[in-house]
């Protein structure tokens, strides 16, 4: 079956195309196209994400996005005018145009797309345009994130699945932004499958949560951030060290430097050594939660010590990003590891836009598989899906969409559905 999926949670417009395959034992995934549109240089400076931004951009973006990822997957094609003159036609295969056209009267077909994205007028003026050029593709379903993320970007995600469904007479159903992450481990051909019970740990701009998952679609939180999310610690401390936004990327290249210059100059490591010291926070609790802001403050406070002691070059700037990156690290390593080993865990799943880091990726790989070798799966998104896209949410869709079926639940066109921005398991 193909699977259309639509996501807007947080600063990327994304559309994507999946074939699914196989049972819920073992869901496959064919990647027909999955476009992503990032408005990053859009919210740089201001620092972070502008929710009302954020918003605006989804609406210029969808149509152009969704007519990108229909032509990637050749599906986009346009209707013949003889189509258009034929009157045996059915009448959910017109377009648009012509339903409000019909008469000179304005039909109650366009009416329902007018009602639902009657807060998003431009965009209901470019899906018009497109419903009346192009032929209804040959989607089975359409999936939505409808949380968590932020509310203003996620409704026009949602409303506007919502008009597609309602267009197109296709089933629509919402999809959870986090169970989009899980399942963004399994976008790649020939990849290991879940083995249960698994671990996951969704680090990303919002979420720092490790999530117990006993059985394919059952989700336990058993630890999480009590403050700032990693991602967040990353965007924050980035921007305290001026390095501008998102920090996650850029702290880690800083850091990198350091590597660097410890190797190739004793002096500096030396003095880094001294200078750079960061608090390793809740490391020793025995619970799995996190608490990320107090790591933030101390690189604040650590700044204006140096500043105001005239200490302070831009040198010292890939030591701070690199002690800062340790210190994130350290914490979400040695929780994920006591989590594995308390719960007897089969497969662990590193997830989210964090998950991108590279450093992290290596260490907790490396050290999770020399610890349980066989018998144990270790899996993580291509980079390419790490960060926020549809495909994730296709794949997580399928799933869901084989259990409903497989309770004989029937799915419904353009569902009410209530964007989330908390949202949770
Ligand atoms: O999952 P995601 O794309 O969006 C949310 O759902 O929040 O995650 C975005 C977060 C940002 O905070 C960004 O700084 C962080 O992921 N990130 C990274 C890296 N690449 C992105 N954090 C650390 N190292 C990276 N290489
Ligand atoms: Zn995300």
């Amino acid at each position: 079956m193909k699977i259309l999926a639509i996501e807007t949670s947080c600063d990327e417009t994304s559309v994507s195309i999946l074939e699914c395959f196989g049972g819920l034992k073992k869901p496959e995934f064919n990647i027909l196209s999955n476009i992503v549109l990032s408005q990053i240089d859009i919210h740089k400076e201001f620092g972070g994400v502008v929710p009302n931004l954020a918003k605006r951009e989804h609406q210029k973006n969808l149509v152009p996005i969704l007519t990108q990822a229909l032509r990637e997957s050749g599906m986009l094609k346009i209707y013949k005018s003889e189509i258009l003159n034929t009157k045996q036609i059915s009448n959910s295969k017109l377009p648009v145009q012509s339903w409000s056209a019909l008469g000179g009267k304005i039909t109650n077909k366009f009416k329902k797309l007018q009602k639902i994205l009657e807060r998003e007028p431009e965009l209901l003026d470019q899906l018009t345009d497109f419903l009346n050029k192009y032929e209804i593709p040959k989607i089975d379903l359409i999936a939505v994130t409808n949380g968590p993320g932020l509310e203003p970007a996620l409704w026009v995600g949602v409303n506007f699945a919502r008009a597609l469904s309602q267009a197109w007479q296709i089933p629509l159903f919402g999809v959870n932004h986090l169970e989009g992450h899980i399942f963004s481990v399994l976008l790649k051909q020939n990849r290991k499958n879940f083995q249960f019970p698994a671990l996951a740990l969704i680090v990303s701009g919002g979420h720092t949560e490790i999530v117990l998952t006993k059985e394919l679609l059952d989700y336990k939180i058993i630890g999480e951030t009590l403050d700032d999310a990693a991602g967040e610690a990353f965007d924050k401390a980035a921007r305290i060290l001026g390095l501008g936004y998102p920090g996650g990327p850029a702290i880690s290249r800083e850091a990198e430097k350091n590597n660097l210059t410890t190797s190739a100059c004793p002096a500096v490591a030396k003095r880094s050594g001294d200078v750079v010291r960061l608090p390793r926070p809740m490391i020793n609790t025995k619970d799995f939660n996190f608490s990320f802001s107090g790591l933030k403050t101390a690189v604040l406070y650590l700044v204006q010590d140096l500043k105001k002691n005239g200490k302070w070059v831009g040198d010292l700037i890939p030591q701070i990003a690199y002690e800062f990156q340790e210190a994130v690290l350290d914490v979400l390593i040695l929780k994920s590891l006591k989590a594995t080993e308390k719960y007897n865990i089969k497969s662990f799943i590193l997830c989210g836009g964090v998950s991108a880091n590279k450093e992290l990726r290596y260490r907790l790989s490396d050290r999770l598989c020399k610890k349980y070798r066989e018998n144990f799966n270790f899996l993580m998104p291509e980079l390419e899906f790490s960060g926020d896209n549809a495909a994730m949410i296709a794949s997580a869709a399928y799933p869901n969409y084989l259990r409903l079926k497989a309770k004989g639940k029937s799915l419904k066109i353009s569902p009410i559905i209530k964007a989330n921005g908390n949202l949770n398991f």
